[in-house]
């Protein structure tokens, strides 16, 4: 009897072959990920690569409204297992509209942010149970993983400091120091379980500092 491919088992293999790269940003409010995107995706289009900005929750039309939902709406009760479940309906939309079909073209996906802030905010943060996240996870993008995923890290009060002295503040924001101490800490070990994709990036450093370590670390994947 003749076995039918797995259509799964194809699609992992077409993706873990990809010439597309996909590129992820993390951190907690304030740690300068919206200051380094544009350097990241100039240094990426420099050595040759089409680049996607993008950004979770939100990428899509769809996305962007769920972000407005779960961001702007300071005072609206969502429970931790309803945010991680918009946080993931955006993340699907944006999948399978924006993400596979970039990487499949061969283009470099740079993101605002991912699944690792799922674990950080609604697992540490929230303290969501994290295998509710691995099953989301499983479920959505099991053959997905970032190739490489800067993570900015400074103390919360730095990164608090700075976020605040913005205009404006939204939903998660304006959660305790403590809610952002467990986020913070719950990146942290996920950068020590998946030291080879997860870079950490000091950000308490001044800009220059960082902007070298970015181009070491990318030079070091063979990315510019
Ligand atoms: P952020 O990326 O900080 O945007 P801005 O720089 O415009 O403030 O805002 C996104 C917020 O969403 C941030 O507080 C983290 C949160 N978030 C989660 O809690 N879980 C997730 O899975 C994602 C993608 C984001």
């Amino acid at each position: 009897m003749m076995l039918s491919p797995d259509i799964n088992q194809i699609h992992a293999v077409i993706m873990n072959n990809r010439l597309g790269k996909f590129i992820t940003l993390e951190g907690i409010e304030g740690a300068g990920k919206s200051t380094h995107m544009p350097f990241i995706a100039a240094l990426l289009k420099k050595a040759g690569r089409e680049v996607i900005l993008t950004r979770e929750p939100g990428g899509t039309a769809l996305g962007e409204e769920i972000r407005k939902t779960l961001l702007m709406q300071k005072s609206l009760e969502i429970n931790g297992d309803t945010e991680l479940l918009l946080m993931f309906a955006a993340r699907a939309q944006h999948l399978k509209g924006v993400i596979y079909p970039a990487l499949a073209q061969g283009k470099t996906v740079l993101c605002d942010r991912f699944t690792d802030s799922s674990y950080a905010y609604q697992g540490g943060g929230r303290g969501v149970a994290i295998d509710k996240i691995h099953r989301l996870e499983q479920w959505l993008h099991a053959d997905l993983k970032p190739d490489l995923t800067f993570l900015f890290d400074l103390p919360v009060k730095v990164g608090l400091s700075r976020a605040n002295a913005r205009k404006h503040i939204d939903r998660f924001e304006s959660e305790a120091v403590s809610f952002f101490q467990r986020v913070r800490e719950a990146y942290l070990d996920l950068a020590n379980t998946n030291p080879e994709r997860i870079r950490i990036i000091n950000a308490e450093a001044d800009i220059k500092s960082v902007q070298k370590t970015i181009v070491m670390l990318l030079k070091e994947q063979g990315l510019c």
